[in-house]
């Protein structure tokens, strides 16, 4: 007899809370991104408030994402914040090195913290160390933070925003093994001394300073850049790893072996993490404690070249991939506080994508829409069992069910994502929650097109979008449908005490 598959949920049983942080974003000057994604300037037929693009606005606005992190990526070792602030027309006009495009600078940090402001996020800058200067960084933290009369704050006055903007994240340069100067994790661990005495002193204690981490084919650097920092731990308050998936295989045209294996590099990130939590944690001294990011993260393409502007089309396949990575996520506790997909347009595994005046929100804006009541609210225990599995490659398996249960702030609601990995085999699941209190089915909501390769395209906007599921077939939880290759999300609300 089929042994039947189990989700046993304890909303008493608290794990830890999700930051809200893990559902960030990543905006660089590259390809389409800022320009034309984000920003087309107040002369654009394209609708727009002040240059900056009102129907994308709009979408990510509906997103709430917590914390946008800009200019880059390598754009950012090689960006002097100075070109980008004072009259557009006096800017000046530079190449932009590593995506090998002109750089109008018409996008600078005035209309980037006006964007942040338009869309609900919280500003992330990263500071330029490979080709800039500590004066040069510590002076664009003083123009941005401070109010004191000097200067550089004048301005920042002049050029139309008297308060100061206050920006909280700031990244001390960025993959610093590589495009940000090739260095040594020791050698960047003294210039991040240097670097980080400045920006503390004049960003001011409630700011959090980000250090450039690790990557797969750097995997010693944290451990080496964090043993360098002795006796200066509480300059560094996160550490950001990065990580691609998927190099190689096509956007659209994937086989379903190549959607297994990269579901399977899940288990790599969710490695590369508790390691780094780990030495976070182990690195943290009394009175300071040092968080992990993941500040860029997603699906790689081989479409995505330098000559296309790192641009792909989004699958169902990134929907669910980018639901199984926020699963992981979920579950690595309090001190990984940020993960910044990367890129918010046009980019990468992109939540929006544009052509001329046209946009469309792809597979992986869907998911980030439906898991909102995730953020900030506590990971509480689930038991899944008789969950079938999925080879993801030869010899390695994992299972196809996957669930996140978290109960919000004020213990008044159950939100429950579950993924079904499997590329045909639906399942039917019996649910149960334990504890005094009666939970009602208040909203079910489902992910799924039964074609892993779908999307959506300029002239099909819809073909991929989460749909209401009627609640008649969720009545009492004991016989949940999944079908294959889906996301779906329960929302319950409190009821009462159980009879
Ligand atoms: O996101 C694209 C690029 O990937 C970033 O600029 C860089 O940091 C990473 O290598």
């Amino acid at each position: 007899m089929k042994t039947p598959i189990k989700i046993h949920i304890q909303p008493d049983v608290r794990l830890h809370q999700v930051s809200r942080y893990l559902y960030s974003h990543f905006a660089e000057h590259l390809g389409r991104c800022i320009y034309g994604g984000i920003w087309v300037g107040e002369d654009s037929e394209i609708e727009n408030d002040e240059g900056i693009r009102i129907d994308t606005a709009e979408a990510l606005k509906h997103l709430a994402l917590p914390a946008l992190r800009w200019p880059g990526g390598c754009f950012a070792d090689n960006y002097h914040w100075m070109d980008g602030i004072g009259p557009r027309g006096q800017r000046p006009e530079r190449y932009n090195l590593w995506w090998r495009q002109p750089e109008s600078n018409q996008f600078g940090t005035h209309e980037f913290v006006r964007l942040c402001e338009m869309i609900g996020a919280e500003p992330y800058i990263c500071l330029n160390v490979g080709s800039g200067t500590v004066e040069e960084a510590r002076s664009w933290v003083e123009y941005c933070n401070t109010n004191q009369a000097t200067t550089l704050v004048d301005l920042r006055r002049e050029n139309g925003h008297p308060d100061p903007f206050n920006v909280k994240f700031w990244g001390i340069g960025n993959e610093n093994w590589g495009c940000g100067g090739s260095m040594q994790p020791e050698y960047y661990a003294d210039l991040y001394r240097r670097y980080a005495t400045y920006v503390r002193r004049t960003a001011g204690e409630g700011a959090t300073l980000i250090a450039c981490g690790s990557t797969p084919g750097h995997p010693d650097w944290d451990e080496r850049f964090l043993a360098a920092m002795k006796g200066a731990y509480r300059l560094v308050d996160s550490i950001a790893l990065h990580h691609y998936m998927g190099q190689g295989i096509d956007a659209v045209a994937f086989s379903d072996e190549d959607y297994y294996e990269l579901i399977g590099t899940i288990g790599a990130v969710d490695r590369r993490l508790t390691r780094a939590t780990g030495l976070a944690q182990a690195f943290s001294t009394h009175g300071h404690r040092i968080d992990v990011a993941l500040d860029e993260w997603g699906t790689w393409f081989k479409q995505a070249t330098v000559e296309s502007g790192l641009y792909q089309q989004n699958t169902m396949q990134d929907a669910l991939f980018a639901a199984a990575g926020f699963h992981c996520f979920h579950k690595h506790g309090e001190r990984l506080r940020m993960t910044n997909m990367a890129q918010t347009v046009n980019v990468l595994q992109a939540l929006i994508l544009t052509r001329g005046p046209q946009m469309l929100l792809t597979p992986t804006y869907h998911i980030y829409e439906m898991f909102r009541p995730h953020r900030d609210a506590y990971l509480v225990v689930c038991d899944v069992t008789g969950s079938p599995v999925i080879q993801v490659s030869a010899g390695n398996h994992r299972d196809a069910l996957s669930v996140s249960p978290t109960l919000s702030k004020d213990g008044k609601d159950l939100f429950i994502s579950i993924l079904n990995l499997d590329l045909s085999k639906a399942v039917s699941v019996e649910m149960s929650i334990a504890g005094a209190t009666d939970w009602r089915v208040a909203q079910v909501r489902r992910l799924a097109t039964g074609e892993i390769r779908s999307h959506n395209t300029f002239d099909e906007p819809e073909r991929v979008r989460p749909e209401e599921v009627p609640l008649d077939s969720y009545g009492d939880l004991s016989g949940l449908a999944l079908p294959p290759q889906s996301v779906t999300t329960l929302q319950l609300e409190k009821e009462g005490v159980k009879e």
